[in-house]
């Protein structure tokens, strides 16, 4: 299959919705308290039937687990904290049969330093080739004693660079234990396009690219300019204050020569027959900046992280729809829409939590499955699974060890599968998971909302079930409707959809209700969408 059948418009992804699987906390069958491959094998029929086209799974390979597997210390085995590389295969083989897609996630900014490659480093010393393949820097010349070689700081909190015995400094934009690559290095590039290929021959249909704006580094790697009384930071991508970020100087990220790379990648991916896809996970600043990773040639997909950070306002997700459509445009780019993942704090829990968060999850979730392009939902949401409050003795973010507070723990407790108390089914023990779970989820379990024709899972499966029928057909052009500062109104193909983010039921637009997040009575509640037609 050549380019021209990959840019044909036809590709699966194009359209599709993909599941995000959290290893650790999806499903347990070994019974250690941790998710495993075998378990998620297990479930995929689940997932089938929850109306879904793919699964992405954040990372499984070989892994100190220092930041749960975003820290690889062998790109090409499954780590057996998760089972065999077997197992992996049975689980492609498994999923491929069920007719769901495989995406798996690639780190390339940076490995573990248990990699192979960042042990040689250490030995070899400085000026070595060796040392070549990450960022090793000195201390500047003439500064004091144990002066980094910059100002930039770890998106994790603290200082981006550690130094070794022998005097030098290694560069991580996360954590100690994750050295950035030198992308510069043309080892690097080489190596991951082994990495890719070992995948994409395993059958992989996809890769979620992890911190893909972050593989190259503004050369001179100079002091990221900050305001006066400001603490440099290299951008909190991981943390929801991102909302209140604004334009800032970034030399850690976005550079233009990372777009080589996934032209270089993109080239790869087309040799494989299937529409084999990549997607950026790409925390950049402008809706522009993220349209040029999904310029023709570079990546299939974006994540639209710009949807998951507005606010519960009518307003704000009309701008983010208009802002992302007009980006997108000039590109040809296809749209993604996404509201949680395992690093941001669950959408319940963003809008309010309670009633009234799970209320506007679902109503938010509707509106974005009515949008063209494709929708990610994280594990969980689908149950309606609200932020937890892990108890810092649980706490294992690099971000919750290097900062004493926040963390990433509460969207990533495992997943209540049956029964009434923990470990709801997640393994076959009685104890506690990895992270407890909390002792009120007897409702939130698969196994009671399959029960219960009002639950959240039945709502997910109903509004996947109808977007399906219209997803792939009713073409990509969104018109937004005058309705009103507190009503998000827009149509796209036969559907019209309202959302009312404000706080008094408003009247409906003519039409047939043929799906709602909630109880509709003539007029539209607050904190409800409908699609109608
Ligand atoms: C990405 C991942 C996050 C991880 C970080 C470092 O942002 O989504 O979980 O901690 O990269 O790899």
């Amino acid at each position: 299959m050549g380019l021209t059948d990959k840019d044909s418009g036809h590709e699966w992804w194009r359209h599709a919705v993909t599941y995000q699987i959290y290893p650790r906390s999806f499903a347990d069958a070994s019974g250690d308290g941790v998710g495993d491959m075998l378990g998620i094998t297990t479930r995929l029929p689940y997932l089938r039937d929850l109306g879904v086209d793919a699964i992405w799974l954040s990372p499984f390979y070989t892994s100190p687990q220092h930041d749960h597997g975003y820290d690889v210390a062998n790109y090409c085995d499954v780590d057996p904290l998760f089972g065999t590389l077997g197992d992996a295969d049975a689980m492609i083989s498994k999923a491929h049969a069920l007719g769901l897609k495989v995406i798996v996630d690639l780190v390339p900014n940076h490995s573990s330093t248990e990699h192979v490659w960042f042990q040689a480093a250490l030995a070899a010393g400085p000026g070595s080739p060796e040392r070549a393949r990450y960022i090793f820097r000195d201390s500047p010349e003439g500064a004091p004693e144990g002066t980094p070689p910059n100002n930039w700081h770890s998106v994790f909190g603290g200082l981006a660079w550690t130094q070794v015995p022998d005097g030098q400094w290694y560069l991580h934009l996360f954590d100690s234990s994750q050295p950035d690559f030198d992308w510069r290095n043309p080892e690097v590039g080489d190596m991951f396009v082994d990495v890719l290929r070992f995948w994409l021959d395993r059958g992989a249909d996809g890769f979620r690219v992890d911190v893909a704006h972050g593989l190259f580094k503004e050369e001179s790697l100079r002091d990221q300019v900050v305001e006066e009384g400001e603490t440099p930071d290299s951008g909190a991508q991981t943390d929801t204050s991102m909302v209140e970020r604004t334009l800032r100087d970034e030399p850690m990220w976005d550079q233009p020569e990372v777009h080589d790379v996934y032209r270089r990648w993109h080239q790869v991916l087309a040799e494989y027959d299937g529409d084999r896809m990549f997607v950026a996970e790409a925390w950049t600043q402008t809706p522009e900046s993220m349209a040029r990773y999904v310029r023709p040639g570079e990546f299939s997909q974006a994540f639209n992280f710009a949807w998951l950070l507005a606010s519960w306002s009518a307003a704000e997700f009309s701008d983010v729809i208009t802002g992302t459509m007009d980006a997108l445009r000039p590109v040809d780019g296809s749209p993604t829409w996404v509201l949680s993942n395992h690093d941001v704090v669950r959408h319940v829990t963003r809008y309010g939590g309670g009633a009234v968060g799970l209320a506007r999850a679902k109503a938010a979730t509707m509106t974005m499955l009515a949008l063209p392009g494709s929708a990610y939902v994280y594990q969980g949401e689908e149950l309606g699974l609200p932020e937890v409050e892990v108890a810092d003795e649980f706490r294992t973010d690099p971000l919750f060890i290097r900062t004493g507070q926040g963390g990433r723990d509460g969207c990533r407790v495992p997943i209540p599968w049956s029964g009434t108390a923990a470990p709801y089914g997640f393994g076959p023990g009685s104890g506690q998971p990895w992270i407890p779970q909390p002792d009120d989820w007897a409702d939130l379990t698969v196994e009671a909302e399959e029960a219960d024709q009002e639950s959240t899972l039945a709502f997910y499966r109903a509004a996947l079930a109808a977007r399906r029928t219209f997803a792939t057909t009713a073409g990509d052009d969104v018109e937004i409707l005058d309705a009103g500062s507190d009503v998000l109104s827009f149509r796209r193909g036969p559907v019209t959809v309202v959302l009312n983010c404000g706080t008094d039921p408003v009247a409906l637009p003519d039409g047939e209700v043929f799906l709602a997040s909630g109880p509709v009575d003539g007029k539209l509640p607050a904190d409800t969408a409908v699609w109608l037609r």
